[in-house]
């Protein structure tokens, strides 16, 4: 399902819509969480919700997509404090229902094999917030991504190293890996969300949506999917 909307809040606001209504008929759901710009307006609508006492999310658990290697969970740009800023403090969760890939363990491997154990005894995810890169990736599988992989450690493509560099003080402080979760993680999500704003998503979105399936277009696995949404803006849908 694409759904093209007039702006980028019209966007959050139904991606939260979608997001609460899971969560209205599960009170305990799993849901799989993005970072970056793309879901800060889901964010921000949930967080409303929860203020306005319309929506209560303290039953449920969530786990992030991806985190950087080698950034101290401390450190402002690790995905563990950006969810904690955009998510658990805004959304009135506890800690302990976010859990975030660990990105310094001393086993990476077996840091993703442990997230892949903790999302299936959670009883998966029912449903996975995803943002989209300007290269087509969604988490941090990056073009020639397997759409069978699972969560395990991946190399950024210069790309979406300098696209993340605002967060940074400079370029060269963009970590080079990351762990992600795996397209064949993030299908087996129950429902998808992905949400893109801006004209330089244009692209990307319609590679995804319109494009033939393709590792170099990790985003088109979700045209395997049975229930994926994307929800776009005008700009972001410019070119379907
Ligand atoms: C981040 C993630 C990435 C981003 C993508 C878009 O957890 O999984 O796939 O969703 O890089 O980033 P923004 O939203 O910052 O343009």
């Amino acid at each position: 399902e694409v759904v093209l909307l007039p702006d980028a809040a019209a966007v959050g606001r139904l991606a939260a819509a979608r997001v609460a209504a899971v969560v209205r008929r599960r009170p305990s759901a799993v849901l799989g969480l993005a970072t970056g710009s793309s879901p800060e307006g889901i964010y921000a609508e949930l967080a409303r919700l929860v203020a306005a006492g319309e929506l209560d999310l303290s039953g449920v658990r969530c786990f992030a997509l991806d985190e950087y290697v080698g950034l101290p969970a401390q450190h402002p740009q690790s995905y563990a404090s950006v969810l904690r800023r955009s998510v658990v403090e805004p959304l009135r969760l506890d800690p302990a229902q976010v859990r975030v890939p660990d990105g310094c363990a001393a086993d990476l491997e077996a840091a993703a094999a442990e997230y892949e154990r903790a999302i299936a005894a959670a009883g998966g995810v029912d449903l996975q917030i995803l943002g989209i890169g300007a290269n087509g990736h969604v988490g941090f599988n990056e073009p020639t991504s397997s759409f069978a992989s699972r969560t395990r450690i991946k190399t950024l493509a210069p790309r979406t190293r300098a696209d993340n560099a605002r967060f940074f003080a400079g370029p060269d402080e963009v970590p080079t890996h990351c762990l992600t979760q795996g397209l064949g993680t993030i299908l087996d999500a129950r429902e998808l969300v992905l949400v893109a704003q801006g004209e330089a998503k244009a692209d990307a979105v319609a590679a995804a949506v319109e494009g033939p399936l393709s590792s170099m277009c990790p985003a088109s696995a979700l045209q395997l999917h049975p229930r994926a949404s994307v929800l776009v803006d005008e700009a972001a849908g410019v070119r379907l």
